[in-house]
């Protein structure tokens, strides 16, 4: 690549460390300034102090009056569901049968495929969220559309070939307990240029104990792979687990006796899990994914935050598309803190702000290389903008703080305040006024 430096005047917000256990987490510049080179974060402070270090002659581009960030982490969504995005079912078995298997059935089409995975990656970069964490479906054309996407995008994004072998329509059954496609997707695309590979059995009902043991075996052979499924999201889901599964302790239990609790194994939803399972995420190092729009929508129930902070458990936010309502991650934040609420915990928007992006990034293992502005870190930023919106703007001429600003792009933003989204030092998107 051609040496490049950018420099970008904005206030700045990073974070270096969770605000819910450090009260000095986040680094806030009003006047700031990031500078970039060759796609990489070279400086990130105040504008008085790093403007004189600019080559005379590089003027930045001034974005002063809006707030950049990292980019957003989603670490839980599925690009094959968003043509099904708001389609209505009474709870999740019924919605997965109805809309998502006869959905995801046209996968194994790759032109289908690709124009799906290009939609759904111009919907991210609207959104403001760079990394995701991705499900395709069993068929493996629907990972190679999706990193041919992704890669011609220069983006960081992790995925997988979704594995069942029963309890599911014979159109997107894997062969009893084969696990070969997925190797030889690891092979093609993990860590080819800024992909990673998440090995991605759906959830527990639709794994034979002996594709779970075949799963188990590769996620051993090939340990900085990411792992990522379904666990406990709605009470009639763990009560046939129960009776799949009967030996199990609980139904983290069943993935947990599997092996399948490592760093860089992301569980999403986690709502009826107990103390026990909570202590077995964080010992594990492995990490709930927190799908608020997903749980009201389907009515699948409350996440426990403060359960999992006791615990010391790393927690992460995703919209999981298309059961989640919303590719925002500032909606889904939104969400978030109602959820807190009704569950009798507190989510303060710098937290938030945290859980989606340096938060995100250290349950993945890639904290120095996404979701903050420490030097040598990849890039991918988002301007932020707090006037984007009439009502955002006139709320946000009566913020008096820091928190009481992020807290309004939380609950009032979307797609509409995300004024533009680089990867990799590069334009992504650009909001038209
Ligand atoms: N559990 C198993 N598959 C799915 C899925 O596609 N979406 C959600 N929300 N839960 C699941
Ligand atoms: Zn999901």
């Amino acid at each position: 690549a051609p040496h490049t430096l950018q420099a970008y005047r904005a206030s700045l917000l990073h974070f270096h460390a969770d605000p819910a256990f450090d009260e000095n987490a986040c680094s806030w510049h009003e006047d700031g300034l990031l500078v970039v080179e060759n796609g990489r974060v070279k400086a990130a402070g105040d504008h008085a102090r790093l403007a004189a270090t600019l080559p005379a002659g590089l003027a930045p581009h001034d974005y002063r009056g809006q707030i950049i960030t990292p980019g957003f982490i989603d670490t839980h969504l599925h690009y094959p569901q968003t043509d099904m995005i708001a389609s209505p079912a009474p709870g999740l078995l019924p919605w997965l049968e109805t809309y998502t298997f006869p959905t995801e059935r046209q996968f194994a089409d790759p032109a289908h495929a690709r124009a799906t995975a290009e939609f759904f990656l111009d919907e991210l970069a609207r959104c403001g969220t760079t990394t995701a964490v991705v499900y395709c479906t069993v068929h493996r054309e629907s990972v190679d559309a999706f990193f041919e996407a992704s890669e011609a995008r220069n983006l960081r994004m992790v995925a997988g070939k979704v594995l069942m072998d029963r309890n599911c329509p014979a159109f997107l059954r894997d062969a009893d307990g084969q696990i070969g496609e997925s190797e030889a997707l690891i092979n093609k695309w993990h860590k080819h240029a800024r992909s990673l590979y998440a090995i991605t059995p759906r959830f527990a009902p639709t794994s034979s104990p002996a594709q779970l043991g075949a799963i188990a075996e590769l996620a051993r052979a090939y340990p900085d792979t990411f792992i990522q499924t379904h666990v406990s999201e709605n009470r009639d889901e763990v009560e046939w687990v129960r009776e799949l599964y009967p030996e199990a302790r609980s139904y983290l239990g069943v993935y947990d006796a599997y092996g399948l609790m490592r760093p860089r194994a992301l569980f999403g939803h986690c709502i009826w899990l107990d103390g026990e399972d909570f202590a077995r995420m964080a010992s594990t190092g492995a990490a709930a994914s927190v799908c608020p729009t997903s749980n009201l929508f389907l009515g699948s129930g409350l996440f426990d935050f403060d359960k999992a902070d006791r615990a010391g458990a790393r927690v992460t936010l995703g919209t999981d598309v298309g059961a989640g309502t919303s590719f925002s991650m500032l909606q889904t934040m939104n969400e978030a803190y109602k959820v807190a609420r009704l569950k009798g915990s507190y989510l303060p928007a710098l937290r938030m702000f945290y859980l989606a992006t340096l938060g995100a990034a250290r349950a993945m293992d890639l904290e120095g290389t996404i979701g903050s502005f420490a030097a040598g870190a990849e890039a991918d930023f988002i301007v932020l903008d707090p006037k984007a919106t009439p009502l955002l703007a006139r709320r946000s001429s009566h913020c008096n703080t820091l928190e009481e600003q992020l807290f309004a792009l939380a609950l009032l933003g979307d797609d509409r305040a995300v004024r533009a989204t680089y990867a990799a030092g590069c334009k992504v998107h650009e909001r038209s006024a």
